[in-house]
């Protein structure tokens, strides 16, 4: 006889992943971890059509991930040829022979009341404080190359305040998790999926079947497909909102060069007359690619203007991807989850896709389904993910828009476009008084937004009144020892590249 406490049963007990990129994999990695071996997972991918090979850049937030998992630092990063991140160099955005850094972690020094940002604000309104460089640890670091972890046991120091992520090999970061996963049991099926079929009551994902006709049979169906988006879209029709008029680039070319010698900690973003290149430097070479607005550049043009701006010889043929800015209306629909570039693409400015993945399965496994599908949890999952992708939207917006590049029809449009209400709130505000403010849990924090507002060219009219209550020869001398004490650490801290051949050395690849 059934007690009264026995467990529901549990229909979501056969997972099936489909898709074996970087996608596929961080879901299998952190769903084999978090499930415990009580759930079957299977996943499918196809050797023949092979997975995207780009998307190497990631913000802090993936050291999270990798907590989760378990994994360790050291051997993450020989595994995947990594390097450490510190931030990002924009170049030429807002106007052309600008640079600026949006670096990670922290501006200044923490403050419960008024922004310690705003203190240097009034000094810089009036010409009398260094750049805002010289205010973050990471930025500071980035324009000396140097890089050491944060010290933990020195939290009121700037040295315990570096935040970091990494840049790694695309290819060889999914064969980590797959490994990782496969020894948690997760059972990979290569073969081409020839079609989905559904039950008819309902319209669920039953199975997906291979070419070779094996049939894999589910109950929760994660969509790893990539572009292709073969459950959530071909199979269930779910729709597309697309923000191509606020993000117009549509293609990228991407190729890999030799090393340079510098070994530079963070990710460079080059502004060009209708899009913009990023570097992305691992240990065995580089990764480039230069995103465009096919509207406004060929792909021939495109890719030229990319070779003529490596660092060293090109490693293999320049590659087009095609892409739609946008994201899937609802990321899960029915007993499918889209995670990865099936859920939605934002250009990789700001390194946020990986990110969005990292997301989705976090929101999936705290939204996990269990005797059925509850249309609560569903549309409470889809909202969350919705805003998650928004925000990254806005803030990758803000940069095309906070422009004063007149030099193409590209950056005329950009400049002149329509945005969204949120963000127009956002660069209001910050005009006004240089407030930021930020919404719930909102991705990008205030140094973020404070950094890139600031780096695009965008100036506040004045700045919090609160400021005038201390006196003035008292902040700037505040404002000096904060600065003075970055250069010291940072002075102190190896290069990027001695860091890396101390602490996570990888062997050339084979
Ligand atoms: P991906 O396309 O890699 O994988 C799809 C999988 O589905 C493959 O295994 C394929 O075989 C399988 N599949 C498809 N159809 C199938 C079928 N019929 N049968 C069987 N299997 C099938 N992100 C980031 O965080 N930082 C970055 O720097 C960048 N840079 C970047 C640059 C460019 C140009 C793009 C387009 C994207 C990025 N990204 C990024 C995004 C990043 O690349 C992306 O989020 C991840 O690689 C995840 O990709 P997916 O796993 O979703 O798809």
């Amino acid at each position: 006889m059934k007690q009264d406490n026995a467990p529901v049963s549990n229909k979501c007990q056969r997972i099936v992943i489909v898709g074996g990129g970087t996608a596929g994999w961080m879901s299998a990695s952190a769903l084999a971890k978090t499930l415990k071996g009580q759930y079957s997972i299977t996943l499918v991918e196809s050797d023949q059509i092979g997975t995207i090979g780009v998307g190497e850049a990631t913000i802090p937030m993936i050291r999270h991930f990798n907590h989760i998992l378990g994994v360790n630092e050291v051997d993450f990063l020989r595994a995947t040829q990594g390097t450490f991140k510190l931030g990002i160099e924009f170049v030429n955005w807002g106007q052309i022979g600008d640079r600026y850094i949006h670096g990670f972690g922290t501006i200044g020094q923490e403050t419960f009341t008024v922004d310690f940002y705003q203190y240097w604000l009034k000094h810089f309104m009036a010409g009398k404080v260094p750049a805002l460089d010289h205010f973050s640890i990471n930025t500071a670091a980035c324009l000396q190359n140097k890089f050491i972890t944060a010290q933990t046991d020195m939290p009121n120091s700037p040295l315990g305040q570096i935040s970091h992520a990494y840049h790694f090999d695309a290819g060889m970061y999914a064969k980590f998790l797959r490994q990782y996963s496969e020894a948690l049991g997760v059972v990979r099926r290569e073969g081409k999926i020839a079609r989905v079929t559904t039950h008819p009551a309902d319209g669920h994902i039953r199975s997906v079947v291979l070419e070779n006709d094996e049939e894999i049979v589910g109950d929760l169906f994660i969509d790893c497909s990539g572009f292709r988006a073969l459950l959530i879209e071909e199979t269930l029709h779910t729709g597309y909102e697309d923000w191509s008029h606020w993000l117009p680039c549509d293609t990228a070319v991407a190729v890999p060069c030799a090393s340079a010698p510098e070994l530079t900690p963070y990710t460079r973003s080059t502004a060009h007359s209708a899009g913009w290149q990023w570097r992305i430097p691992l240990q065995h070479r580089i990764g480039n690619g230069h995103v465009f607005c096919s509207k406004y550049m060929s792909e021939d043009e495109a890719t030229s203007i990319l070779l003529a701006n490596l660092d060293g010889v090109a490693l293999a043929e320049p590659r087009p991807v095609r892409f739609k800015t946008g994201m899937r209306q609802q990321a899960w629909n029915k007993n499918c989850v889209a995670v990865g570039l099936s859920c939605g693409f934002i250009e990789p400015l700001e390194s946020t896709s990986i990110h969005l993945i990292q997301q989705s399965i976090i929101h999936l496994i705290s939204h996990f389904p269990s005797a059925g599908f509850d249309a609560a949890d569903r549309s409470h999952y889809n909202e969350v993910m919705s805003n998650e992708y928004a925000w990254a939207r806005d803030f990758i917006i803000l940069h095309y828009k906070a422009t004063e590049r007149s030099d193409s029809p590209f950056w005329d449009y950009c400049r002149e476009m329509d945005i969204p209400a949120s963000l127009q709130q956002k660069m209001a505000l910050f005009r006004s008084h240089g407030r930021i403010y930020r919404e719930g849990n909102e991705l990008f924090t205030k140094p973020s937004w404070l950094q890139v507002m600031h780096g695009q060219g965008l100036r506040p009219r004045s700045y919090n009144p609160l400021v005038d209550l201390i006196r003035e020869d008292e902040t700037q001398q505040y404002l000096s020892d904060v600065s003075g004490l970055i250069g010291k650490c940072v002075d102190a801290m190896p290069t990027h590249a001695a860091f890396i051949a101390d602490y996570c050395a990888a062997q050339p690849p084979m």
